[in-house]
C-alpha cells in the first residue's frame, strides 16, 4: 500500500510526564492533543503504562470523548490492557513491549516467539474493529510473524536509525535507513500497511517520510521537547512540513 500523503499521529505522552512531575492538573495533554488536530496531526497516539508514568486511564476515557482524531492506543499485551482497549474502542492498538524498568519503548515486540501469547489479542483486537499494529524491528521476519497472525499493521521502530543519527555514526546511521527502506518495501508485498516511528526528529525525518509505502508515522518526545523553545503549534507544523516536502520530493522523483 503506498499513499502520497503521509499521516502524522502525534504522541503527547510527554505531556503527561510533565503534568505527573508535580501531580496537579498542567499541562493538560488532552488539551496538547486539541492543538495538535489543529496544527495538522491526523490522529492522536498515547500510551497507557502498566505503570501509568504519564498517561492515566482518564487522560485515555477523556481522549475518546473530546477529540475528533482517530485515538491510537499503544498497549501491552496484557489482559488488563485488553480490557481496557475493548470498553473504549479506540480507532487503532499499537501492540508494543514494555518492560516496567525501561525508560521507553527500547525495542520491537518479538512477534517470532511471542506469536503464541499475542495471536489472543490480535484477535479479540480485530474483532471488536480496532485497527491493531504491531510494533516491530524491522525485520522481514517479524513482519512475516505479523502477517501470519492476521494484524493489518506493522509499525517499524525506527530507534535505531534516529540514535545513529544523533550520534553522528553515518554508517550505522545509513545500515539502519536501508533496514527501514527494505522492511517497508516487505511489509507492502505481503499486504500489511506500514508506520513507522520512535524518536524522530527535524533532522531524521525526511528520509523515513521520503518511503512510499509507510503511510503513517507516530512522534512525540520530540515534539514535546521542541515545544519548549518554540511552542507545541510551531514544533508540529513544523514537522508536517518536513514530512509533507520530503513525501513531496519523493512522489516527484519517482515520476520524473
Ligand atoms: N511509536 C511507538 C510504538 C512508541 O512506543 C513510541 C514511543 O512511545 C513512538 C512511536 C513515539 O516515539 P517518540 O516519542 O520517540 O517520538
Amino acid at each position: 500500500m503506498t499513499s502520497s500523503h503521509l499521516r502524522l499521529g502525534v504522541n503527547i505522552d510527554h505531556v503527561a510526564t510533565i503534568r505527573n512531575a508535580r501531580g496537579g492538573p498542567h499541562p493538560d495533554p488532552v488539551r496538547a492533543a486539541r492543538l495538535a488536530a489543529e496544527a495538522g496531526a491526523d490522529g492522536i497516539t498515547a500510551h497507557l503504562r502498566e505503570d501509568r508514568r504519564h498517561i492515566t486511564d482518564r487522560d485515555i476515557e477523556r481522549l475518546m470523548q473530546e477529540i475528533d482524531r482517530p485515538l491510537n492506543l499503544e498497549m501491552a499485551a496484557t489482559d488488563e490492557m485488553l480490557e481496557i482497549a475493548l470498553s473504549h474502542r479506540p480507532h487503532a492498538a499499537c501492540l508494543v513491549p514494555e518492560k516496567r524498568e525501561e525508560r521507553t519503548t527500547e525495542g520491537g515486540l518479538d512477534v517470532v516467539k511471542g506469536r503464541d501469547h499475542l495471536a489472543r489479542y490480535v484477535a479479540a483486537l480485530g474483532q471488536a474493529g480496532i485497527r491493531v499494529s504491531m510494533f516491530v524491528e524491522p525485520d522481514p521476519r517479524q513482519l512475516d510473524a505479523a502477517r501470519r497472525l492476521g494484524a493489518p499493521v506493522v509499525e517499524l521502530h525506527t530507534g535505531a536509525y534516529c540514535h545513529a543519527a544523533i550520534d553522528g555514526r553515518a554508517a550505522d546511521e545509513k545500515r539502519e535507513l536501508k533496514r527501514i527502506i527494505d522492511a517497508a518495501a516487505h511489509a507492502g508485498s505481503i499486504g500489511l500497511e506500514c508506520h513507522a516511528g520512535h524518536g524522530l526528529t527535524f533532522d531524521s525525518v525526511a528520509p523515513v517520510a521520503a518511503i512510499a509505502s509507510i503511510v503513517e508515522l507516530n512522534i512525540g518526545h520530540f515534539l514535546i521537547g521542541e515545544a519548549v523553545f518554540s511552542g507545541l503549534d510551531s514544533a508540529i507544523r513544523r514537522m508536517r512540513a518536513l514530512m509533507d516536502k520530503a513525501r513531496a520530493d519523493a512522489t516527484g522523483a519517482r515520476s520524473a
